[in-house]
């Protein structure tokens, strides 16, 4: 494993591999064996906002021996228009990895291609890796695996998050239901490139999903990028929030997870959100330790 662009490029092998590690670095902080970063400086070039994957990135590459430097587009030439294979080749001549939050996969894609270090896709609007793995350390934490689970994903399963679950259920072989109406659901050339057998199944009926679900799982309605349709899309997803009547019709002992940032009483009702914080911030906690993980495995040696 060179780089982390996708969920869809790791095999199911190599998600279990990043997920032992991300155990192994969260019971061992502060008190590390090795420290593959030392002497390393890693790139952080976003193009959106952050607050959960900045810092834990910041806090994870100090912690395995790197330093790290923040590049705002507004800050550097590639928010004036320079290309994204030329700030890769200048780049991949000076620090020894990056980690870039920006919209078009297609970009983060070519920054790994021409910059010849490695590439960690902090979010685009395909897939946003990292946090699918820490969802994964917390649903094997919380609920001992994911094997023989049932995950369903209210809101618009045609953002980041949607498509990343879809990729992680067809790679890991778990049962995962995306509840959104028609007008939010990932595309048939979509759903087909995940293949026949995919266990990936969608629906407009959210009480129907959350029927038995070991794992509720939401996302905000309006991605980065998407503000302009702020108005519609709070109106017609409506119908998928996660409240108490989601809960009701779920598994007992079913956890709520968020990638956060939470907009109450949107996507997630206050009660519910709160009721469930602890597993909803352990989620939040595990970027950093999985974070870690990617870090370790693909830096350079
Ligand atoms: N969940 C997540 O990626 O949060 P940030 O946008 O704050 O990084
Ligand atoms: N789907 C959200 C995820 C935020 C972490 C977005 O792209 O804004």
């Amino acid at each position: 494993m060179k780089h982390l662009l996708s969920i869809e490029s790791l095999s199911a092998a190599e998600i279990g591999a990043l997920i032992d590690s991300a155990v192994a670095l969260k019971a061992e902080r502060g008190r590390h064996a090795s420290l593959p970063l030392t002497g390393q400086c890693w790139a952080m070039i976003f193009t959106k906002s952050s607050t959960r994957t900045r810092v834990s990135f910041e806090v994870g590459v100090r912690e395995l021996g790197g330093s790290v430097m923040f590049l705002s587009h507004h800050d550097i030439q590639l928010g004036r228009g320079e290309p994204i294979k030329d700030t890769a080749r200048v780049l991949g001549r000076m620090v020894h990895g990056a980690i870039i939050r920006t919209y078009a996969q297609a970009d983060v894609e070519e920054f790994a291609d021409y910059g010849g270090i490695p590439t960690i896709n902090a979010l685009t609007d395909e897939e946003h890796p990292c946090q699918i793995l820490a969802d994964l350390l917390t649903i094997r934490e919380r609920l001992g695996g994911w094997e023989r689970k049932k995950v369903v994903f209210f809101g618009d399963g045609d953002c980041n998050m949607g498509r990343s679950w879809a990729w992680a259920a067809t790679r890991l072989g778990f049962e995962l239901v995306i509840a959104a109406p028609p007008a939010y659901q990932p595309p048939g050339e979509f759903l087909s490139r995940l293949g026949s057998g995919a266990p990936v199944s969608v629906t407009d009926d959210p009480l129907a999903a959350a029927r038995g679900a070991d794992v509720l799982y939401t996302d905000t309605w309006v991605s980065m990028g998407k503000e302009a349709e702020a108005a519609e899309r709070l109106a017609i997803l409506a119908p998928y929030q996660i409240n108490q009547a989601t809960l009701d019709v779920a598994r007992s002992g079913a956890i709520v997870q968020h990638c956060l940032p939470a907009y109450r009483e949107k996507e997630i009702t206050e009660a519910v959100l709160e009721a469930h914080a602890d597993a909803i911030f352990q989620q939040a906690e595990n970027r950093l330790h999985a974070q870690k993980a990617v870090l370790q495995a693909i830096a350079m040696k």
